[in-house]
């Protein structure tokens, strides 16, 4: 493999174009129109079985619960099924359709900040294996249910334990700053008050670091903290928890090719090129807490225990490509002085491959069909995508242009207007790329489909599964005209 973004028997160049799964991407986004989601189906288990791995290296039962969040496509979870993976769903919808794709209730985790007494009511129906509770009153609301129910609910709380990692400060989760969970001793005072309980069965407690960390150690930092609690919670109300949850966060490395690396700020870089192994955060994480356990003579509270991890992005992100189709072009006149890169003039050694052969006076723009409507994190988290020529992916790409999507917000560019130098302003592609040439974004597959929306009247693209077997199945229809006003009551 000569390309730094190919991934072995899934991302690949040949003949000059971009493979999926041994499919041509050109031939798929001809079959289906752009823009489109192509996911591969081995690629998505061999992320699944890559955590699971890290149940070998701890010697306590490991329960990995795919994120629906990040993508809940039937097909897709049909497939995190079919991988012997379970859930965790945030949502009475998502409950929903966990329960149709075939999931036991034994295999999913409930969680969210607002749950609704009918979310509540079907997560305890569905005898989920916890309901995660994000505070005092929501334990009350779910101890009234299940009461009314007749039925007993698993639950684990949630703590906000004010562990920090480097990572976008939106996807910050764990901080006393964040709208999730609940302080340790406020946990400890529900576990006081709901110890003898005939209607909760207090079985855990959960954390969640943030998406996209970078580093591994806070996962050790965070297991400490959920053991803390655990041997806390069992001296003050002789409750011995039966699973502790580490959450989800595991990075994925968005800079796989480096060819814009420099022109990243070196927090986002670091960020954005994490690239650690979970199944080693887990390692590390577990002899952390043993150790504490031994040094305080409680390791007999780690026995039977389960630890279970959330992990979305990195089952499924690297797993999805989205092909984009160049709609129009411009030419811009630009002064060499208005090109900055983290705020100082833009050199043409800036841009990290020496060979850049366009006069930097003006600028090539690009527009595409791929905008914030179907890869929102492009416009909240600034999230940088890599991206390539799908026709001409063996080419060399060293020619800059201005990217931008569809939509008719300002906003909608592949670039950070607000000028905090998060995001390249310039993406390096093929020389003389025209209208009707078919690009790809690199590691879509994780929060873009999930938060896809109709805005400007655009229809919602297809999605298609490359199977194990190179065939191909449209797991979601492109939306049309009529999609556009379903709901609408006029
Ligand atoms: C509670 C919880 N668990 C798991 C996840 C999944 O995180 P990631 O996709 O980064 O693995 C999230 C994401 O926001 C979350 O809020």
């Amino acid at each position: 493999m000569s390309k730094a973004w190919e991934i072995e028997n899934f991302l690949t160049e040949k003949n000059n174009q971009l493979f999926v799964g041994g499919v041509s991407a050109v031939a798929l986004a001809k079959e289906f129109g752009t823009p489109l989601f192509v996911f591969s189906e081995a690629r998505i288990k061999q992320n699944i079985e890559r955590l699971q791995r890290a149940g070998n290296f701890i010697d306590c039962a490991l329960k990995v619960c795919y994120a629906a969040k990040a993508n809940s496509n039937m097909a897709i979870l049909r497939t995190v099924k079919d991988a012997n993976c379970d859930l965790e769903v945030n949502s009475g919808g998502e409950l929903w359709k966990a329960l149709k794709v075939g999931f036991r209730g034994e295999q999913l985790i409930f969680n969210g900040t607002s749950k609704e007494v009918w979310e509540i009511e079907n997560a305890i129906v569905a005898e989920v294996y916890a309901i995660q509770v994000d505070s005092l009153f929501e334990l009350s609301l779910i101890d009234e249910t299940a009461r009314r129910l007749n039925k007993r609910a698993r639950v684990s709380l949630r703590l906000v334990p004010e562990i920090e990692t480097n990572t976008h400060s939106g996807l910050q989760t764990a901080l006393l700053t964040s709208k999730f969970g609940m302080m340790p001793a406020e946990a400890l005072t529900a576990f006081q008050t709901y110890k003898d309980s005939e209607f909760l069965d207090l079985c855990g407690v959960h954390l969640h670091i943030g998406s996209q960390n970078p580093a591994s150690e806070p996962y050790s930092q965070a297991l400490k903290t959920l053991f803390e609690s655990l041997e806390k919670i069992y001296l003050e109300t002789g409750l011995k928890l039966a699973h502790l949850n580490l959450g989800g966060g595991f990075p994925v490395n968005y800079l796989r090719d480096n060819s814009h690396e420099v022109e990243f700020p070196q927090a986002q870089r670091e960020m954005f090129a994490a690239d650690f192994e979970p199944a080693d955060a887990i390692k590390n994480a577990w002899h952390s807490v043993k150790e504490a356990a031994r040094v305080s003579n409680a390791e007999n509270l780690l026995e039977n225990l389960t630890l279970l991890i959330e992990p979305g992005r990195s089952v499924i992100s690297d797993a999805g490509v989205c092909l984009t189709t160049v709609r129009n072009r411009k030419e811009r006149p630009l002064k060499n002085e208005q090109l900055t890169v983290n705020n100082e003039p833009l050199k043409s050694s800036d841009l990290s491959l020496s060979a850049v052969n366009c006069p930097l006076s003006i600028d090539n723009w690009l527009l595409t069909d791929a905008g914030f409507n179907i890869l929102l994190s492009m416009e909240t988290y600034k999230w940088y995508y890599h991206l390539i020529s799908a026709e001409r992916a063996g080419a060399a790409h060293n020619f800059p242009y201005k990217l931008a999507g569809p939509l008719c917000d300002g906003g909608d560019v592949y670039f950070d207007i607000e000028g905090a130098a998060r995001l390249p302003d310039y993406r390096l592609l093929p020389e003389n790329v025209q209208p009707n040439e078919v690009l790809a974004l690199l590691n879509c597959g994780a929060y873009s489909i999930a938060q896809m929306f109709q805005y400007n009247g655009r229809f919602l693209p297809s999605v298609v599964l490359v199977k194990a077997s190179g065939e191909v199945e449209l797991i979601r229809r492109r939306a049309g005209f009529e999609n556009l006003i379903t709901n609408d009551v006029w």
